[in-house]
């Protein structure tokens, strides 16, 4: 079975496992696992973050951003699509206890006019608000890189407003590897990014920041249930992954291979009014009705491909290093035989 769900379905390779047996480990909790802290100081540098917390999962890494930058009752400011308001499963509120307000957007990009807007409604009729949170890649937009430039524009904008801000970076090395620029701890005040998705690492996410937030992200991490004990075991595969991160380009050629041939059938294919490519690892492919985006995914499950929703009406392909060029090959075989 060819999966290109998602990129969450990656499993470690022989060399992945081979690093795993070999891991040095200690107590995480007393900062005794050495495998840990050399994860955590080589992510940190390589994003020029003062220090970073190994965690396990996208979720803590953003929800722990969220218990440090925010009170109860405040607002944060992000796009309607993001994952941290709306795949969190409600932890912002559980956890926080703040709630969202939504900022205009353009792929992931927000609308500096609005944001203003947003802001100055805060004075008198809407609660404060915090902090600003994007996400980069984007996901809800087909994996858009948003372009560096716009995040040091923001981060001015932020820091003069007294706001903080937080990148969900769960896919942020797609952006990096094609933009080429690396010193995001000069322009947020914490990021966070997953392991567990391209890279390929079965668990865990770092979230990267000042000394004193990781500091008081450590506390938050042990509150909530997610303090490790000899997890040199996972941290030197997430090591692993990071090491081999450029492979991932691999999978930007594989999604672009795939688009240039579902571009020719749109329109073709039963119900396919239009297809995106952003430049990294997703394609989307946008019906005109569930019952023909359904029929469609059932096809492909007949070729043995499975892919999946990203939303009603919008399939998503996410290409992933378990994907061969024999595989894409079936996959562009499988579209061409569709009418
Ligand atoms: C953009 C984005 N942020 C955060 C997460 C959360 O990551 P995790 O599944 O490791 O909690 C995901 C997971 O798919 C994601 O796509």
């Amino acid at each position: 079975m060819i999966d290109i769900r998602s990129d969450t379905v990656t499993k470690p390779s022989k060399e992945m496992l081979e690093t795993i047996m070999h891991a040095d480990v200690g107590d995480d909790e007393y900062k005794e696992d050495p495998t840990v802290n050399e994860l955590e100081e080589f992510t940190a540098d390589l994003l020029g973050f003062e220090d970073g917390l190994f965690v396990t999962s996208g979720l803590m890494g953003n929800q722990i951003s969220l218990l440090n930058h925010t009170n109860p009752g405040e607002e944060v400011l992000t796009t309607s699509d993001s994952h941290i308001k709306n795949y969190e499963h409600g932890a912002a509120s559980f956890l926080s206890r703040i709630q969202f307000r939504n900022v205009e957007h353009d792929d992931g990009v927000f609308n500096f006019e609005d944001l203003e807007k947003q802001i100055s409604k805060s004075l008198y009729h809407k609660p404060k608000i915090s902090t600003v949170a994007i996400e980069n890649t984007h996901l809800s937009s087909g994996g858009s890189i948003i372009p560096f430039e716009f995040i040091e524009k923001l981060y001015t904008f932020t820091s003069k407003k007294n706001l903080k801000l937080h990148i969900d970076g769960a896919r942020i090395w797609h952006a990096i590897l094609e933009e080429e620029k690396t010193n995001y701890g000069d322009f947020c005040d914490s990021l966070t990014f997953c392991f567990s998705k391209g890279l390929g690492a079965p668990i865990g996410s770092i979230l990267l920041g000042s000394k004193k937030f990781i500091e008081d992200s450590r506390e938050y991490r042990k509150k909530i249930g997610g303090g490790m004990r000899q997890v040199g075991v996972i941290a030197s595969a997430a090591k692993f992954a990071l090491e081999n991160r450029n492979k991932l380009l691999d999978d930007h050629k594989k999604a672009k291979e795939v688009f240039d041939v579902i571009k020719l059938k749109v329109n073709k294919v039963d119900g396919l009014n239009s297809t995106t490519y952003k430049g990294t690892n997703m394609l989307l492919l946008h019906f005109d009705s569930v019952i023909k985006s359904d029929k469609f995914l059932e096809n492909l499950l007949k070729e043995n491909i499975k892919a999946g929703y990203l939303r009603e009406k919008v399939v998503r392909f996410v290409f992933h290093k378990d994907n061969s060029q024999k595989d894409i090959k079936k996959v562009i075989k499988a579209i061409q035989s569709f009418s």
